[in-house]
C-alpha cells in the first residue's frame, strides 16, 4: 500500500497531495515554499483567511486549478506544535483518510515532513500514518450482498520526504500498518455473528493464523478437554449443540522456554445467560463475548509479523452458553482443571468459569507471567463507563508494564482494587471452594478476584473490556461496532517486555 520516495515531487500528477498543517504558518517555507509559488503566494492568503485551516484535526481541501500535477491540496490541521501529542496526529490522520474514503480517492500522497514536530518525529508521524489509515478505513462488510459495498477504495499511498531517514520511515509505516491489521482482524472475529463463528470456527481461524506464523498449535477437542478435568469450560458448554474447543497457540522468541507470558482469552462466542437469561434488550449483541479471545488472536497476528524475542502461549477457552434439557443451572457444583471445586449461582457468570481453566491451562503450558482478557461484566461499565478498560492485578510491577503498553497504544485503562475483604466473597460458598457469583456489589471486582484465585501466585493482570470492546459511534480511528480493543496494548506489551526479578 505505501511508497516512499525522496523529495517532494510537484510535478507527480496524484488524485490528493496531503499537507500537515502546524501552527497556523505565516509563511511557508521548505519544498512547501515552493508548493506556494506555483499558486502565486494564494495558499498564503488561504491560510491567513482561514479558508485552509490549521485547526486540530481540521481537514482542508483546495482545487489545484492545474497548478501543480495533482488534482487537490488536502490540509491536515495539527493545532499549536506544543500542544500536539501523538494520539491527536493518529487521530487527525484518521480523520483525514476517513474524509478521503468518503471522496473515493483510490491513491494519494503525503508530504510526511510537514507533519514532524518537536515533539513527534518522522519514524512517529509515519507510524501514526500508517496506523490511522489502516484502522479508520476499516469496514466490516459482513454478508451483505455486493451492491451494497462501496468499490473505489484507497489501495495506493505515496509518502514524499525530503530527509535522509525515509528508509527507516518505511519500516515505521509497515510498523504501523501491522498494528492496524492485527486490529482490524480483531474487529472482524468480534463482528461476525455467532451462528457464522462457533467454537469450532474460532479454532480453524486460530490454527490458519498459526499455520501462516509457524506457531506451535493446539487445538483441544471435548475428548481431550474431558480427559484434562476442565470441568470449568465443560459445565458452560453443557446446553450447547456445539462442541467447545480449548485453543493453544505457542510462540517461541527466544532459545529457551522461559519466561514465558500468558495471554488468556475469553472466547464465548454467544452468551444467552443460560438459565440465568439475560433480558430482550441485553442478550443483543452478545455475539461480542468473544472480545478478549479477539484481542490476543489480533495480538498474536501482530506477534507473527514482527517476531519479538519472547515467548508467548495464548489460550482460548471457547463455547456459546446456551439452555437446552442438559445446560448447567444455578445451584450445580462443578470441579474446575485445578482441582477448585465451584458453586454456580448465576450462569450467566461464565466467563470466569472458562477462564478459570484457561489460566489453569496457560500455567500448564508453563505461562509464568498471565495476563486475561475477557469481556467480562457489566459492572465495568457503571464503574468505568465505555471508553476505559478495567485492570486488576495481584503484582504490581506486571501491571505497570501492561499500563505503559496500553498508554503508548492510546487504548485507556484504570486499576480497580483487589482486597481481601472481596477475595473472601469468592470464598463464601457453603458447598464448594468458591462461588461464581456473590452478589451485584462491586461485581466488576469480584469477578476479576474469582479468576485470581486460579492464577494463585503467578503474577497476573486482569484486563475487562465489556465496555470497551465495542462502540455504538464511529469515531476517528474507526467505525461503529467492534473496536479492536488492547490488540495495540497486548502486542505492545509483549514487545516491550522485561521479565521481573522476584
Ligand atoms: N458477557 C457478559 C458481560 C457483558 C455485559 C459484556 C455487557 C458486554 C456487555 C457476562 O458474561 C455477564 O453476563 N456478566 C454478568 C455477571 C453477573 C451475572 C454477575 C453481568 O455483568 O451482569
Ligand atoms: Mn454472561
Ligand atoms: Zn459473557
Amino acid at each position: 500500500m505505501f511508497q516512499v520516495k525522496k523529495e517532494l515531487d510537484l510535478t507527480a500528477e496524484h488524485e490528493g497531495l496531503v499537507i500537515g498543517l502546524i501552527d497556523k504558518p505565516e509563511k511557508f517555507s521548505g519544498s512547501l515554499a515552493k508548493l506556494d509559488e506555483s499558486f502565486h503566494g494564494q495558499l498564503t492568503e488561504l491560510v491567513k483567511s482561514g479558508d485552509i485551516s490549521a485547526k486540530v484535526k481540521h481537514i482542508s481541501k483546495v482545487h489545484s486549478l492545474g497548478k501543480i500535477g495533482s488534482k487537490r491540496l488536502w490540509f491536515v490541521g495539527l493545532g499549536k506544535e506544543k500542544e500536539l501529542s501523538f494520539d491527536q496526529m493518529r487521530e487527525a490522520f484518521g480523520r483525514l483518510f476517513k474524509e478521503i474514503q468518503s471522496n473515493q480517492l483510490t491513491e494519494a500522497a503525503v508530504y510526511l515532513d510537514s507533519f514532524v514536530t518537536e515533539k513527534i518525529d518522522q519514524l512517529d508521524a509515519a507510524h501514526a500514518l500508517s496506523e490511522a489509515a489502516v484502522l479508520s478505513m476499516y469496514q466490516y462488510n459482513g454478508y451483505r450482498q455486493k451492491s451494497n459495498i462501496p468499490e473505489r477504495k484507497l489501495s495506493e499511498l505515496t509518502i514524499y520526504s525530503d530527509k535522509a531517514e525515509a528508509d527507516e520511515a518505511k519500516a515505521s509505516l509497515t510498523v504501523g500498518y501491522t498494528f492496524g491489521k492485527g486490529t482490524n482482524s480483531a474487529r472482524t472475529l468480534v463482528n461476525t455473528p455467532g451462528n457464522m463463528l462457533t467454537a469450532a470456527d474460532l479454532a480453524n481461524y486460530a490454527a490458519e493464523l498459526g499455520a501462516k506464523y509457524d506457531f506451535e498449535v493446539e487445538i483441544l477437542d471435548k475428548d481431550e478437554i474431558e480427559k484434562l478435568g476442565m470441568g470449568a469450560l465443560l459445565a458452560v458448554n453443557k446446553g450447547s449443540a456445539e462442541p467447545p474447543k480449548m485453543i493453544v497457540l505457542k510462540y517461541q522468541g527466544k532459545e529457551e522456554w522461559k519466561d514465558v507470558i500468558g495471554l488468556v482469552g475469553k472466547g464465548i462466542t454467544f452468551d444467552t445467560g443460560g438459565y440465568s437469561i439475560k433480558t430482550k434488550a441485553g442478550i443483543v449483541g452478545m455475539k461480542t463475548d468473544m472480545g478478549g479471545a479477539a484481542a490476543v488472536l489480533g495480538a498474536m497476528e501482530i506477534i507473527g509479523e514482527l517476531k519479538p524475542e519472547q515467548n508467548v502461549v495464548a489460550v482460548i477457552p471457547s463455547t456459546d452458553n446456551m439452555i437446552s434439557g442438559g445446560a448447567f443451572k444455578p445451584d450445580d457444583v462443578i470441579t474446575s482443571m485445578s482441582g477448585k471445586t465451584i458453586e454456580v449461582l448465576n450462569t450467566d457468570a461464565e466467563g470466569r468459569l472458562v477462564l478459570a481453566d484457561g489460566i489453569t491451562y496457560a500455567k500448564h503450558h508453563g505461562a509464568e507471567y498471565l495476563v486475561d482478557i475477557a469481556t467480562l461484566t457489566g459492572g465495568v461499565i457503571t464503574a468505568l463507563g465505555l471508553h476505559t478498560t478495567g485492570a486488576m492485578t495481584n503484582y504490581e510491577p506486571l501491571y505497570e508494564q501492561v499500563l505503559e503498553a496500553s498508554m503508548e497504544a492510546g487504548e485507556q485503562m484504570w486499576q480497580l482494587p483487589l482486597f481481601e475483604s472481596e477475595k473472601v466473597r469468592v470464598k463464601s460458598s457453603q458447598v464448594a471452594d468458591l462461588n461464581n457469583s456473590p452478589g451485584r456489589e462491586g461485581h466488576a471486582i469480584v469477578a476479576g478476584a474469582f479468576i485470581g484465585e486460579f492464577a494463585e501466585d503467578t503474577p497476573w493482570v486482569h484486563l475487562d473490556i465489556a465496555g470497551t470492546a465495542t462502540t455504538s459511534k464511529a469515531c476517528d480511528l474507526g467505525p461503529a461496532g467492534a473496536t479492536g480493543v488492547m490488540v495495540r496494548t497486548l502486542a505492545l506489551f509483549v514487545e516491550r517486555f522485561e521479565p521481573i526479578e522476584k
